[in-house]
């Protein structure tokens, strides 16, 4: 994997560049749709190319592992032969899923983690080791560290001696990533993640800590778990500020799309949320204009193109209210079609922050559009 600036914003700390891997290049900034269960949710792969213009796409090790399983998926030729994809995958560790899916029953130590699967309460253990060995097999471009993400609020001794851990679970998966090769015939890289909750002490260690150990990329955990904004935003920012400028910088689980615009001005790159497309299923849309509950009243019998603005097929044929009415039904096209949409404009905001970036102008977009985006219509 190779990372390329192209482009640094004279007003803030955004940056536009390239990630190179052997599936193809990420240009970055970029929003990662998540395929948790080795699809994104209602979105076939036809149209996250063709629409959505995906560049790379989220894949869960937790669920994968227990449902199909390796066997398959080995068989299969990794996780792009299993569901064709053939463009980058980013791999999570299960870092977070074992403790917010398997949460009852855990049991955490120095070795690793014990938990019940969600699916059938069978007992599993996911180690560092181990963690690395399975997204070998499932063979993401970029696989990530397995990590303790702590809840909020955390008091300050168990966020400590949590991200200590992480850290010498980091030693343990460089060391068996290190000893062990793809077994495809694609490289992988590894990200490091830092913890340290909303420590700005432990925060500052954990992104020393991570960046001492000189991997391809770095992400950033533990946050947009029920702190306020200005807490992530000062903590993502303090985190970047140390954090390697040449590497690619990965902020977890954020986010809605002015947290997006926020972290990209503090120099994050990569980011990815369920919320465009979970939100979707729930009728929340999101539009140039501000955002949309669709199965209000208002949109019954509006029949403008849900986003006239965005150009994408399924943002512009469709209007609000057949989108409201298929919604309504709990009809499943109604969650294709708020799907397809939500990530198109995810897309679109991340191509357009990036086009913004390099023409030198993304302090002043972002002041413009950042009003309307927050706005509920
Ligand atoms: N997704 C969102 N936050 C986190 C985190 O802290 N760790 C991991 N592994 N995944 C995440």
């Amino acid at each position: 994997m190779k990372f390329h600036l192209e482009a640094f914003d004279p007003s803030t700390k955004a940056r536009a560049g390239r990630i190179e891997t052997d599936h193809g290049t990420i240009q970055t900034p970029i929003f990662m749709p998540v395929g948790t269960a080795g699809s994104v949710k209602a979105v076939h792969q036809r149209e996250l190319k063709d629409d959505v213009k995906a560049q790379i796409i989220l894949g869960n090790t937790y669920h994968l592992y227990l449902r199909p399983g390796l066997d398959i998926i080995q068989k299969a030729g990794g996780l792009h032969g299993f569901n064709g994809w053939d463009r980058p995958i980013l791999t999570d560790s299960g870092g977070y899923q074992v403790y917010s899916l398997a949460g009852t029953g855990r049991k955490i130590n120095e070795s690793g983690v014990a938990f019940k699967s969600h699916i059938d309460g069978s007992v599993h253990t996911f180690t560092p080791e181990r963690v690395m060995d399975i997204q070998r097999v499932i063979g993401a471009d970029i696989i990530m560290a397995f990590d303790e993400c702590t809840p909020y609020p955390c008091d300050y001794g168990y966020a400590r001696s949590s991200m200590e851990m992480t850290h010498r679970w980091l030693e343990r998966c460089c060391v068996r990533f290190d000893s062990t090769d793809s077994v495809y015939t694609h490289r992988q890289a590894l990200f490091p993640i830092v913890q340290g909750s909303v420590y700005k002490d432990l925060r500052r260690q954990s992104a020393e800590t991570i960046a001492s150990f000189e991997r391809e990329g770095n992400a950033i955990g533990g946050l947009s778990v029920g702190e306020p904004a200005e807490i992530m935003y000062e903590l993502t920012e303090d985190v970047c500020d140390i954090l390697p400028k040449d590497k690619p910088r990965y902020l977890m689980g954020v986010g809605t799309p002015a947290n997006l615009l926020e972290c990209i001005a503090l120099g994050v790159d990569m980011f990815d949320c369920v919320m465009p497309t979970r939100n979707a299923r729930n009728g929340m849309i999101f539009t140039t204009e501000g955002t949309i509950n669709i199965r209000n009243e208002k949109w019954k019998d509006d029949l403008s193109p849900i986003d006239k603005n965005l150009g994408g097929y399924v943002s512009t044929f469709y209007s609000k209210a057949y989108l409201r009415h298929l919604i309504r039904s709990d009809e499943m096209l109604g969650a294709q079609i708020a799907s397809v949409h939500n990530l198109t404009f995810y897309l679109w905001l991340v191509g357009q922050a990036r086009e913004q970036i390099v023409a030198g102008n993304f302090l002043s977009w972002k002041k413009g559009i950042e009003k309307k985006l927050m706005q509920r219509l």
